[in-house]
């Protein structure tokens, strides 16, 4: 087992990673020293199937523990199912010293993190991560649900108390879910890490990705991200580098309709973009050719969808929580690991991304 310590101004806490680690969580959890005097156990359906009866039986001989599992998939982080589960919450008599764990991947992180921030003020959770992809969510302390008219529009700012990462359930992920996280794994290497990302660029497939490479990746991902936002928690300055082909990205996730395409694939379609834009702009010696065409060996999008019009995603740009005064702010590489925060107006952005398009994505 690995451990990191994340230091933000607010606190700091452990983060533990390694194969098979969650059959030891009920010794992980005592050496926190938190006061835990009932635990609710919060998954989503599909991680319960795999992940959940365990836990909760080994948790159970040492607290009181309630398990709820909520649907699995986007939809669970709603005003509705925050309620349920405050709910659930109050019906077992959790108090102000008690923590809620969450069992899954972002959506339950976010959601469960939510909850524990609002219950009674805010009281203590832990992270069990157990997707790919919430290397990147179970850190940070980003909490959120959805409002029908936009995601993650509700939500706070509230740190773990630790993150329990047991990479051996990421064997159970299916390969579109891989992929998806794998994204942000590749954002991370490219905003902070040439040597990572000369490693990343060594997988030839999804299917090829080894149990050491996997540990591998959530630690160097987890590094980067803490080091960034130990730096900034809340995301006055160099937290928004970690929006690396996200401007882009939450516009054509918008745009499909979310469920329509994963967060990653069009997170690595931002990428794309912002490499073109930082090649024109800042003449960032990127072999940019090599990178997407290793993109799509690996199965993401190379351009976006034709049907999809640059107009609305414009629209959806300017939407976005970090547009300002109709001003777009994109995250551009000067070269790997240097990143350079750059403003456009609507017009230039339309510009590059119909040039981008006119290239195929290329
Ligand atoms: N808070 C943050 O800083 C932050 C950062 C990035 C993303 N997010 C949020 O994260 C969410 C996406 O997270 P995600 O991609 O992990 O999605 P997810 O939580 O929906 O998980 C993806 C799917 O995989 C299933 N699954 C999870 N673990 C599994 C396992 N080990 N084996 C088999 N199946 C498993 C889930 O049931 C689900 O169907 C989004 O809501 C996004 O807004 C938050
Ligand atoms: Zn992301």
């Amino acid at each position: 087992m690995k451990s990191l310590q994340i230091e933000t101004a607010s606190l700091s806490y452990p983060v533990f990673i390694g194969g098979g680690i969650r059959k030891n969580a009920d010794e992980l959890l005592s050496s926190l020293d938190l006061p835990m005097t009932k635990l609710l156990l919060i998954t989503d359906e599909e991680v319960d199937k795999r992940y959940g009866e365990e836990l909760l039986n080994l948790l159970e001989s040492k607290w009181p523990v309630k398990k709820v599992a909520v649907p699995s998939g986007e939809q669970a982080k709603s005003i509705d199912m925050f309620m349920k589960l405050q709910t659930e919450a109050i019906e077992f008599h959790l108090d102000r010293s008690s923590c809620i764990l969450a069992l899954g991947g972002g959506v339950v992180g976010d959601l469960a993190g939510f909850v524990a921030s609002t219950f009674m003020r805010g009281i203590d959770y832990v992270q069990f991560p157990t997707t790919l992809l919430a290397h990147d969510s179970a850190v940070g302390g980003k909490v959120a649900i959805n409002h029908p008219l936009g995601k993650n529009l509700i939500g706070a700012f509230h740190q773990p108390k630790a993150v329990v990462y047991d990479t051996e359930c990421l064997g159970t992920l299916p390969e579109k879910e891989m992929r998806s996280g794998l994204a942000e794994v590749i954002k991370h290497a490219f905003i902070h890490d040439e040597a990572f990302l000369h490693e990343l660029l060594k997988i030839k497939s999804i299917d090829a990705i080894t149990n050491e490479q996997l540990n591998d990746m959530v630690y160097k991902g987890i590094s980067i991200k803490s080091a960034i936002v130990s730096q900034d928690e809340r995301e006055a300055g160099i937290r928004a580098y970690l929006n690396f082909g996200h401007t882009l990205g939450h516009a054509v996730e918008a745009e499909y309709g979310y469920g329509k395409i994963t967060h990653g694939d069009a997170v690595a379609l931002g990428m794309q973009f912002a490499l073109f834009v930082s090649e024109k702009v800042l003449n960032c010696p990127l072999d940019r050719r090599q990178i997407t065409s290793w993109l799509k060996q690996l199965g993401y999008p190379g351009e976006v969808k034709l049907d999809t019009s640059t107009e609305a995603l414009i629209s959806r740009m300017l939407n976005d929580k970090k547009t300002r005064g109709g001003i777009i702010q994109f995250v551009l590489l000067d070269r790997i690991g240097s990143v350079r925060l750059h403003s456009f107006t609507a017009k230039e952005i339309e510009r590059w991304l119909n040039m981008w398009r006119l290239e195929g994505g290329e």
